[in-house]
């Protein structure tokens, strides 16, 4: 580049890198171009959205190990695992929801720019927390995947009994029982599914669906 120099061009070099505040955006020389190629895959986030119960993490898991056997490196961001260290000061508050969203939206960008492949399991509740996290990222790096299970599947499931709880008031704000979800509009995968056993199926049709865009 031609700011390498001893008298570069400081005016020119701070256009040329993103500038905010007094804060600089510092360049390398290796970038997301070349860890794709060391990967020989494409940086992407599979963002799985639905209800507690709904089977975003059977899927994500799945969807992982299908991808993993096929040579491509993933990494799951799992809404309950996120929240035991990165998010652990965070409620289910809506101010708290949308900035567990924000994490995890700006998480998943790094791992894109770092090449691999992004699982994102996240009720994500509210369509604008979602909407912001794929503004992040360029056109057709965002994947949303839409569990579309009904309330009355995933209450019967109940795999960690908090329906239950909620149901009997123990737990205030449980999602779509008193706080609300706001189904995606457009997503670019909806599944809709009475059984979690349907989770190993789904994913094998994801990565059918989604290798060509998977594989570099
Ligand atoms: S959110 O809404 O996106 O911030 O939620 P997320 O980070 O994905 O965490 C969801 C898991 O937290 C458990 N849990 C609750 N969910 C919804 N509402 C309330 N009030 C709540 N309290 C605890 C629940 O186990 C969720 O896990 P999943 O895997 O979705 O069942």
């Amino acid at each position: 580049s031609g700011y390498t120099g001893i008298n570069r061009d400081y005016g020119a070099e701070l256009a040329f890198r993103k500038v905010k505040g007094n804060i600089v955006w510092h360049k390398s020389s290796v970038g997301k171009v070349h860890r794709q190629e060391l990967l020989q895959q494409k940086g992407c986030v599979i963002w799985i959205t639905g209800l507690s119960g709904s089977g975003k993490s059977t899927l994500a898991c799945a969807l992982c190990q299908a991808l993993y056997s096929r040579g491509k490196l993933t990494y799951i961001l799992d809404g309950d695992n996120v929240r035991h260290g990165l998010n652990r000061d965070l409620t289910f508050k809506s101010e708290d929801r949308a900035e567990n969203i924000r994490r995890i939206g700006e998480v998943a960008k790094l791992f894109v720019d770092a090449g691999v492949i992004c699982i994102a399991s996240v009720i994500s509740p509210y369509r604008r927390d979602r909407d912001a996290c794929r503004e992040l990222l360029p056109e057709g790096d965002f994947i949303e995947v839409f569990m579309d299970v009904p309330i009355e599947i995933c209450e019967a499931r109940d795999p960690k009994g908090l329906y239950k709880l909620a149901r009997a008031g123990k737990i205030k704000g449980f999602t779509s029982v008193d706080d609300p979800y706001e189904p995606p509009l457009n997503s670019d995968m909806y599944l809709e599914m009475a059984s979690s056993v349907l989770g190993c199926l789904a994913s094998s049709v994801l990565v059918k669906v989604w290798f060509k865009h998977l594989i570099f």
